[in-house]
């Protein structure tokens, strides 16, 4: 019987159908899933702070309005994937309790400090550019709702990189000092941003079966050079040098070679001992204790309405 309803799934998976919460899958398939979407959620979440951090210290009005929505843009990603992961059968509060325990990751990238007004600028532009690139693929993912969310999410996304460049933009205009702290920026970004696609593929433990299924459509390496690709001429532009000396077009592969990636650092920040790994989860579990009171009074008025209802 499962061996039948096993086939049939691979079958729908091969035609590149949509599945759906309500229909057969495979446990490790859901398994899977809550594990990524969860953490792809949690990464939104906790991607709220370091940009948070700066909205009172934004240089005008315009750009606090921009950052603001940004923030507010991850706040609701996060929501939409909590949801589309709570179709596969986990509560809010059991994905909650394994981030704050340290058991669910989040994307590496949110351990690092925001320094300067221009982090606020190469986040976007790199931070985002990168979620981009690995969101239009997932798209296409096998999964109905998370593939609808990041259709949405996508195109909110393609606004906060682009309010990301433009601050890049006008530093890399402005005075010399400017100028050094949009390159300072990128110096401290660029490297994260390349270990946010995960580890080499034949260091990879789920891309294999995450290929087979369609919930990755593109390989961590494969979606890594795209980036490396669109990027390199973005910097470009604006006159900002790429740190790393290896970094060479090659035409053969019609894309650039670029340098080692430090992956003991990728796994220190993995295992918690990047630099900001403890303010990051200290800042989220106050939020969750301080929050309880909010939480309480919505369950209070809602049990309320209900009896209300029934009288
Ligand atoms: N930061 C933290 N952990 C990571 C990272 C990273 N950048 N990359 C990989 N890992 C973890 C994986 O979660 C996995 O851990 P687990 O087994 O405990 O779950 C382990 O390292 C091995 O990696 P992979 O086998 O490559 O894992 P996976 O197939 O899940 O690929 C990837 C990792 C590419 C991040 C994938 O999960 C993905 O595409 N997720 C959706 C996108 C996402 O989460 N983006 C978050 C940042 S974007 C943003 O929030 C703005």
């Amino acid at each position: 019987q499962i061996k039948n309803l096993e086939e049939q799934f691979e079958a729908r998976i091969v035609r590149d159908d949509k599945i759906e919460p309500k229909d057969w899958m495979p446990e490790k398939y859901r398994q899977t899933h809550i594990r990524q979407i969860s953490q792809h959620a949690h990464s939104e979440i906790v991607g709220m702070l370091p940009e948070g951090n700066w909205i009172t210290r934004a240089p005008s009005l315009r750009r606090k309005v921009a950052l603001l929505a940004k923030v507010q843009d991850e706040g609701g990603h996060g929501l939409y994937l909590y949801s589309a992961a709570e179709t596969l059968g986990i509560s809010r509060d059991e994905m909650f309790e394994q981030l704050h325990s340290g058991k669910a990751k989040y994307s590496s990238i949110f351990n690092y400090p925001a320094l300067t007004w221009a982090d606020m600028g190469a986040i976007g532009w790199l931070v985002d550019g990168a979620a981009i690139i690995n969101q239009v693929a997932l798209c296409g993912t096998s999964y109905g709702p998370y593939a609808r969310a990041m259709v949405r999410i996508c195109k909110e996304e393609s606004f906060h990189q682009r309010q990301g460049y433009e601050i890049m933009l006008k530093l890399s205009e402005g005075t010399q000092e400017q100028k050094d702290m949009a390159q300072d920026a990128l110096n401290r970004f660029w490297w994260p941003s390349l270990m946010m696609f995960g580890p080499k593929d034949d260091e990879s433990p789920h891309t294999a079966q995450s290929m087979k299924w369609k919930l990755k459509r593109k390989t961590n390496d494969d979606l890594r050079q795209q980036f490396v690709d669109q990027t390199v001429p973005q910097a470009e532009l604006i006159g900002l040098t790429i740190p790393d000396p290896d970094l060479k077009w090659n035409e053969d592969k019609k894309g650039y070679d670029f340098g080692p990636i430090d992956w003991d650092e990728f796994w220190q920040v993995v295992k918690g001992h990047g630099p900001c790994n403890k303010e990051r989860m200290k800042a989220r579990v106050n939020a969750w204790e301080e929050g309880a009171w909010v939480r309480d009074a919505a369950m209070a008025y809602a049990e309320k309405q209900q009896e209300r209802k029934e009288k």
